[in-house]
């Protein structure tokens, strides 16, 4: 039986359409059975009717505190029967009470590589800091912000003179990429947690390093 997710997204929610695709071309098992939005404008609600996906619209400013606002939302997700929390562009900080409910069963998606750049600029914060290479972490959550178990990171170089438009688009090309995968081998069992080491079955190092090579930026000149 596929495995039933819901994706909680705050904005554009490409993210959630990568996560469509995965699941239309058949290669991602899963049943997206709801979809939230805490704002009405977010164009993922749109993403998601268009699909025939059931979505809630629940507003954080209708709600007295967090506390009220995540206890809605879990009313939602618990009456929909969904057994994994994919939070994709979700703006919001869960509190306590939906971490511990849903507990090693939410997962992130975030456009750096953890544990550097946390919060929500991690692009512009990588890019004004002068790194050489960006990227994406999918990571569980735990109470503590951006801080969860590490599942898979993609490396994303740039040049010094790319603005931070052009590397957040790159970065979402990879984005797009892990999270339908990472959500494949939850759906398929394949994800073992022990502490803050993730592993997950029958997967080696990246080709690219078996074969003796590894991602550098700036490119490396012949000799080197
Ligand atoms: C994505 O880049 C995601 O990594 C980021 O918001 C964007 C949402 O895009 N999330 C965070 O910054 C969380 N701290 P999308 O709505 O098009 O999927």
């Amino acid at each position: 039986m596929a495995l039933k997710i819901a994706v909680l997204a705050s904005g554009s929610g490409s993210n959630l359409q990568s996560i469509i695709d995965a699941v239309t071309r058949g290669v991602l098992h899963a049943e997206i059975a709801l979809v939230i939005c805490n704002r009405s404008d977010a164009f993922a609600l749109e993403r998601a009717q268009k699909a025939g996906i059931p979505t809630a619209t629940i507003l954080h400013t209708e709600y007295k505190d967090r506390e009220a606002f995540d206890a809605a939302m879990i009313e939602q997700l618990q009456c929909a029967g969904c057994e994994l929390i994919v939070l994709a562009g979700f703006m919001r900080l869960l509190t306590p009470l939906f971490i511990q409910t849903f507990a090693g069963k939410i997962v992130n998606i975030h456009p750096a590589l953890l544990p550097s750049f946390k919060g929500t600029h991690g692009i512009a914060d990588a890019v004004e800091y002068g790194v050489k290479l960006a990227g994406c972490t999918v990571h569980f959550v735990d109470e503590i912000m951006d801080n969860g178990a590490i599942i898979a990171q993609a490396v994303v170089p740039f040049a010094p003179n790319e603005s931070v438009d052009v590397v957040q688009k790159r970065v979402l090309e990879f984005e797009h990429r892990i999270y339908p995968q990472v959500l494949q081998w939850i759906a398929t069992g394949r994800v073992q947690q022990n502490g803050r080491k993730v592993s997950v079955q029958d997967t080696g190092l990246p080709k690219a390093l078996t074969n003796g090579h590894f991602l550098v930026s700036p490119q490396l000149e012949d000799g080197f």
